[in-house]
């Protein structure tokens, strides 16, 4: 770590620089003066050059394993396509740097399984970037049920309905790139959104389906087709008895609401109901028999976490809390505790995901594990 004003300051890599990087990680790093961007590292020359000059950050290479040799970088963020993310990963907690990884962390458990080995054997800390655990209405929910105020949790529904082009995906629809389509990149964060409410889910029957080619690109070029699910649900069990029922799609006309797109997870309990929404994600809705779900203020302390550095005020609520996820990294690594969600964490929704396709495949009910720790 560097030495500023007497603070030790965290240095970090940002490995990846596309889009998530751009809408997440960086302006997240901007307003927390406890790490500072060191380097950055992209396989494309041209957009690691223009993100340098955007980012006033001089260090760069193309090579993310040249990167995590770096003995002045603290810790990275792995923000590049599904597959490479496990190498990266483990090069990097090999090295002592501390890692926080896009979703879904890797192609199968198995992958995921390496990476948590790592970081945990090399006492790093480690951190998945499920981005929606840190909605203000989703920390009110959670909070409302593990005080007891919706009683007893039953069932849990989550709805998440994507308006998008039907062009190409770009990595995104090929299988060796990305390991599975809208499973693997929206279901997933809503699986670990339910593991942390919910508790662990026993067995999943779940079901993918692909209905868009994706043959073009957004310019009318020809492209290989779509390999990948562009819708994905599944009806689960929790080890509590509670069940669970999640559908997602990019394929839904009408729902594109500025990009955020239609977002609903709500947990009906013995004594009352609770709705996150993301595109209102202030607000909660809350019910209970005798008086219907009605819209209610997230109260000012679930906002964002005590000590993020964010103003809540300031930007459009659906984007801004996505920065507490560099928050919670760097305040992990200052504080020396563990980060959450974890790489753990990460490997739970990857073994669940994993038995969504299995179960698909089978046409079955599938028992899902909880990993070991
Ligand atoms: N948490 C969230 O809400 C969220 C949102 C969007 C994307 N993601 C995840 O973030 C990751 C990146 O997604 P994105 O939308 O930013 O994709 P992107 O295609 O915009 O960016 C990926 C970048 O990685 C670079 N790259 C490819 N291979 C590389 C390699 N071997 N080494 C270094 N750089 C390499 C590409 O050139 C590109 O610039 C994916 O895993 C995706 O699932 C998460």
């Amino acid at each position: 770590m560097t030495i500023s004003s007497g603070r030790a300051r965290i240095r970090v890599a940002m490995i990846g620089v596309g889009a998530v990087t751009a809408y997440h990680h960086v302006p997240g790093l901007a307003l927390d003066s406890r790490a500072e961007l060191v380097a950055l590292c992209d396989a494309d020359p041209a957009l690691l050059e223009r993100r340098s000059s955007e980012w006033g950050t001089a260090r760069t290479t193309t090579d993310p394993l040249e990167l995590c040799g770096w003995s002045d970088v603290d810790a990275v963020v792995i923000a590049t396509p599904n597959d490479t993310h496990a190498a990266i990963a483990v090069a990097a907690a090999r090295a002592g740097k501390h890692v926080m990884c896009e979703k879904p962390l890797g192609l199968s458990a198995g992958e995921v399984q390496s990476m948590y080995e790592a970081a945990r054997d090399h006492g790093v800390v480690h951190m998945t970037a499920f981005t929606y655990r840190f909605a203000p209405s989703m920390r009110y929910m959670r909070s409302l049920l593990k005080s007891g105020s919706l009683g007893e949790p039953r069932h849990f529904r989550s709805q998440r309905f994507l308006d998008w082009p039907e062009t190409s995906w770009g990595w995104r629809q090929y299988k060796a790139r990305a390991g599975a389509g809208d499973l693997f990149d929206m279901t997933i964060h809503r699986i670990d959104f339910a593991i942390d409410l919910m508790g662990p889910i026993r067995r999943v029957c779940g079901a993918t389906a692909r209905f868009a080619p994706r043959d073009r690109t957004v310019d009318g070029k020809a492209c290989a087709p779509s390999e990948v699910d562009d819708w994905s649900c599944l009806i689960g069990e929790f080890e509590t008895g509670a069940t669970g029922v999640w559908e997602g799609t990019t394929l839904a006309k009408g729902y594109h609401r500025d990009g955020f797109g239609h977002e609903w997870a709500e947990i009906n309990g013995s004594e009352g109901s609770a709705v996150y929404r993301l595109h209102e994600p202030n607000t909660i809705l809350l019910g209970k028999t005798g008086s219907d779900l009605a819209p209610v203020a997230v109260p000012a302390e679930f906002l964002k976490p005590a000590s993020s550095p964010r103003d809540p005020a300031v930007g459009a609520p659906a984007t801004v809390f996505r920065y507490d996820l560099m928050w919670e990294f760097l305040s992990a690594i200052v504080e020396e505790r563990p980060a959450v969600p974890s790489f753990w964490d990460g490997l739970n929704a990857q073994l669940v995901a994993d038995s969504v396709l299995e179960s698909h495949q089978k046409r079955a009910w599938v028992d899902t594990p909880l990993a070991a720790v």
